[in-house]
């Protein structure tokens, strides 16, 4: 099994996201990760100085690798008979239509809205800011190296591929635009080598991107729909792009549906039952844990954080079961009582890591609280789940949802 590490490869692919405008003494580039806001600063710190910078937590935009070997072998035509060019082909006219290739066009409305933006309201935005930049480029990136990896052996796929990475190149590159109304930018260039690179199997990229999309799809439009509606909290314009913009990520959750179709294997025994559960669970309880974190933003547009994502969770979930062979069962009401336990839990974390106590004192600290947290997610994946999916019977529709 080889793994390689697409992070040396994009030296000349890298597309050039950041804002045109040439920095001045007013403009920053954020070097750190997105998880930890930070004063931005004029000068480029030395290398060593920028790369402890970036803080790593289990919660934050991740970036992904897989064994292209083992993808190559499964998009070969010749050996892989569930593979129906016939359905790829038709989604790779889709995909070329290019929907919204003139969707993502800026105003002055941005900057305006921005400078509106003062105080913990600011800083928070700018981390949203962040977090989805970096987690729309680490779609980017992986989708790039695996349209220049499936070149020879499925050239229909390896174009969808494609595609999709341009999308994701588009939606990371607008985010940035946004970044530049608060006078910041991500050093994307930077991102893609400094940052560390989580190693999955193709069957496990397919679970995980599935619900990333699916629920970035989900996330994406509620958020749209809440604002249309509530005018008074558009308090920054990107929000009236999500329309077309999450309909790019349906789109990408329904090629993964098509191409796990044709890898029957991984939806039709008793351990794809398990990690279809893990899979459902772990996407879940991130976004979650994570948003409560940063409830400050979600009031600031209006919203109430779990009720938010308690909607997004169960939308996600019923149009996963569409395609996994089981689903968790997030409409039981034990299951976000579970959830709301793991907040207060990770809540007490967060307090232990911010205490002044010494490494030792915190680490022992932590113990009984990790331990209460796995408990509380291993009694979520063992409640009873819900028998889903048909491989045979889901019919692929590249459909617009809402
Ligand atoms: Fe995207
Ligand atoms: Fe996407």
């Amino acid at each position: 099994m080889a793994l390689v590490k697409p992070i040396s490869k994009f030296g000349s692919t890298t597309p050039k996201l950041s804002n045109p405008r040439a920095p001045t003494t007013k403009f920053f580039t954020i070097r750190m990760s997105a998880t930890t806001p930070q004063p931005p600063t004029t000068a480029r710190p030395p290398k060593k100085a920028a790369k402890q910078a970036i803080k790593e937590t289990l919660l934050a935009p991740r970036f992904y690798t897989t064994d292209f070997d083992e993808m190559e072998r499964l998009f070969n035509t010749q050996i892989n008979k569930n593979l129906k060019q016939a359905e790829f082909e038709a989604l790779l006219q889709e995909f070329k239509t290019d929907y919204n290739q003139t969707h993502f066009v800026r105003s002055k409305e941005f900057k305006e809205a921005a400078d509106k933006l003062q105080g913990p309201l600011r800083q928070i935005f700018v981390e949203f800011l962040e977090r989805s930049c970096t987690a729309e480029f680490s779609g980017f990136l992986l989708y790039k190296e695996l349209g220049r990896r499936l070149k020879k052996t499925n050239p229909v796929v390896a174009e969808i591929f494609s595609l999709m990475s341009r999308d994701e190149a588009r939606h990371a590159g607008f985010l940035n635009k946004g970044l530049s109304d608060f006078n910041l930018a991500l050093d994307l260039g930077f991102l893609t080598k400094a940052r560390k690179y989580t190693f999955f199997k193709p069957k496990f990229i397919f679970y995980a991107t599935y619900l990333s999309e699916k629920i970035g799809y989900w996330r994406y439009i509620t958020i749209y729909r809440h604002l249309k509606a509530n005018p008074e909290y558009q308090c920054y314009p990107i929000f009236k792009y999500f329309e077309n913009w999450c309909q790019d990520e349906n789109r990408h959750g329904d090629f993964f549906s098509a191409l796990m179709k044709a890898q029957p294997q991984f939806l039709n025994d008793w351990k794809a039952k398990l990690w279809a559960r893990f899979f459902c669970l772990s996407v879940y309880v991130t976004m979650y844990l994570n948003d409560c974190q940063r409830t400050a933003f979600y009031e600031g547009i209006g919203l109430n954080t779990k009720e938010f994502d308690m909607h997004v969770i169960i939308e996600t979930n019923r149009t996963t079961a569409r395609i996994f062979p089981a689903v968790l069962d997030v409409e039981n009401p034990e299951f976000k009582t579970k959830l709301d336990r793991m907040v207060e839990i990770n809540q007490k974390l967060l307090a232990v890591g911010e205490s002044l106590d010494i490494p030792l004192v915190k680490n022992i600290k932590r113990i009984p609280l990790i331990a209460a947290l796995a408990s509380e997610l291993l009694a979520a994946y063992l409640m009873k789940p819900i028998e889903s999916g048909s491989v045979d019977y889901a019919e692929f529709e590249p459909q617009v949802v809402y």
